[in-house]
This record gives C-alpha cells, sequence and structure tokens, in this order.
C-alpha cells in the first residue's frame, strides 16, 4: 500500500509541473494572442477561426499531423492560410513554447485515435 503511494504521488506532482515548465505562463500568453483565431477551448469556432477554416485542436489527430518543431516553426515565422499571412509572432521562444503547451493541454483526446476500421 505505501510504495503504491509512493509512487503516485510523484507522478501527479511531475504532471503538474510540466504544464509549466517554460517559466512563462502559457496559459496567459495563449489568452492574450491565440484566442480570437483558435478559441479559449482550442476549437476554432471563432469568427476568425471559422473564416480561416482552423482545425479542432482539442482533437489528437490534428496534433498527430505536425511535431513540436513544426508547430514552434508555424507560431514563430508564420504560415500562409486562404493567401493570409498567420502568426509568425515576435515574442521570446519560452513564451511560444509556453503558448503551444498550454494549446496542447486543450487536448480532450489524448490518446492518439486508434482508427480499428482503417488499419489494414
Ligand atoms: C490570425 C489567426 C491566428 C492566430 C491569432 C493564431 N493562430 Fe495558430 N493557426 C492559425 C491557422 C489558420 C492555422 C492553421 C490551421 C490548421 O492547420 O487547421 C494555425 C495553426 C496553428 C498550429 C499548428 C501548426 C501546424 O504546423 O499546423 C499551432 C500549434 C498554432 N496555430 C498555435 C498558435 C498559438 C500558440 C497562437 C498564439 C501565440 C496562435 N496559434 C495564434 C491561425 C491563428
Amino acid at each position: 500500500m505505501k510504495s503504491i503511494l509512493l509512487l503516485t504521488i510523484p507522478a501527479a506532482l511531475v504532471f503538474a509541473v510540466a504544464t509549466n515548465s517554460f517559466g512563462a505562463d502559457g496559459k496567459a500568453v495563449y489568452t492574450a494572442n491565440c484566442v480570437k483565431c483558435h478559441g479559449a477551448d482550442g476549437k476554432g469556432q471563432t469568427k476568425m477561426g471559422k473564416r480561416l477554416e482552423i482545425r479542432d485542436f482539442t482533437k489528437a489527430e490534428t496534433w498527430n499531423s505536425f511535431d513540436d518543431d513544426e508547430a514552434f516553426k508555424a507560431v514563430k515565422d508564420g504560415i500562409t492560410r486562404n493567401g493570409e499571412k498567420v502568426m509568425g509572432y515576435k515574442m521570446p521562444d519560452d513564451d511560444i513554447k509556453a503558448s503551444i503547451a498550454y494549446m496542447k493541454s486543450l487536448q480532450t483526446t489524448n490518446a492518439p485515435a486508434a482508427d480499428s476500421t482503417a488499419a489494414k
């Protein structure tokens, strides 16, 4: 019993710290810069989000379509969507990483989508 407790508590602590391990407040950066397009919930159902046809970032399959480097580059350097330049933030790298980490935490499906019907 005691050993189970000892294993569980550190894991919970690591998880709590991991969401804010960049020294920057990801939620604050996200709220100030990203909500107008991606939405407070990450679903992208804002006026801007709908116009730009932003995918639902609460879905694991969205996150699985790019890696951390690509996400960082897209936010820092910007991307072109429907002929319009979006993102491209001149903010400290740590703020970018923290806001992406916060956005990632908005996922409601944490496990990669296991689509058994598509498997051959
Ligand atoms: C002007 C609207 C707009 C704002 C503001 C915005 N984004 Fe985006 N973002 C987009 C669009 C459009 C895409 C492409 C959507 C898609 O792939 O469905 C995108 C894609 C992304 C991606 C995926 C990148 C990839 O490689 O596909 C990440 C991560 C992201 N945004 C994070 C952020 C963060 C963090 C912020 C705030 C610092 C932010 N965005 C602010 C419009 C915006």
